[in-house]
């Protein structure tokens, strides 16, 4: 049974909250915009470890916060990738435990892997050109989402025509985007209530390869976080889901 603290009581908290209460764990502390004059050394203590899962210009700061009080954290918070190094050396400096997904998700780890083994195989078949697109729910704030980075990093690391990705949020059906020959595209589309899907696509003049992955709720994602925070506790260092998933 682990003690947790919980940052950020939005949708992913709320929803670890009642996963991690129903195996047994208990959320000592739950911190929110609300109660930010609790969120001190003092009480983090109180929990194993903290799961994080708030706004993109706050992770960093409330990962810091929990690092420097010694408390192991997960982070799922997206879109504050630049400042990771930074986080890892904090991490460091204070014999963390530090554990980041950009999609805590099981089956979009799986995902990941297969994405990794196609773009191996498209390596040397030019006549393929790549796309991507992702389609969240319409309060996601950061496009495209991490999952789409992770996805495109996966591919720009085999696909040598390609030497960068581009971002484009599509407002209007059908709008059409310009891309340079060397970019991948990725198209953000933001529609109600859908958790997350990812779409691969090589075209060539003759067919199409697709993969795609459909999350049906944030339930994979809780559960995926909070399986890691069951794994982090007791590590020292900087984790993700390749680290857990041993793939
Ligand atoms: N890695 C993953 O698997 C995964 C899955 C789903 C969502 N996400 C990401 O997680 C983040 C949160 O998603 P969500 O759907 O729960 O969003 P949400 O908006 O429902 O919840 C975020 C919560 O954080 C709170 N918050 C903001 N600043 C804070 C601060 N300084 N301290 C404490 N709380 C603060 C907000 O008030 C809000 O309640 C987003 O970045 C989202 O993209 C990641």
């Amino acid at each position: 049974m682990l003690k947790i603290a919980i940052i950020g009581f939005g949708k992913m908290g709320k929803t670890i909250k009642s996963l991690a209460e129903q195996v047994g764990d208990e959320v000592t502390l739950t911190f929110d915009v609300e109660n930010k004059s609790a969120f001190t050394a003092e009480n983090l203590k109180r929990a194993d470890v903290a799961i994080e899962f708030t706004r993109p210009e706050t992770a960093f700061e409330n990962v810091k916060t929990c690092l420097e009080a010694g408390i192991p954290v997960v982070c799922g918070t997206t879109g504050w990738l630049d400042r990771m190094e930074e986080a890892k050396a904090i991490c460091a400096a204070n014999n963390g435990a530090l554990f980041y997904a950009s999609n805590y998700s099981v089956g979009v780890n799986i995902f990941f892997a297969v994405n990794r083994y196609l773009s191996k195989l498209m390596a040397n078949q030019p006549q393929y050109e790549v796309r991507m697109e992702e389609v969240h729910h319409t309060q996601k704030l950061d496009h495209p989402s991490g999952t789409a980075i992770t996805l495109a990093q996966g591919i720009l690391q085999q696909v040598s025509s390609k030497t960068k990705w581009v971002t484009h949020l599509q407002t209007v059906e059908n709008q059409q985007f310009a891309t340079p020959p060397d970019a991948l595209p990725i198209i953000s589309k933001r529609v109600e209530n859908v958790p997350g899907t990812h779409i691969v696509t090589y075209q060539s003049s003759v067919d199409t390869i697709e993969i795609s992955h459909v999350a049906h709720s944030r339930e994979g994602f809780a559960k995926g976080a909070l399986a890691a925070a069951h794994w982090l506790v007791g590590k020292q260092g900087c984790f993700g889901m390749e680290d857990m998933l041993g793939f």
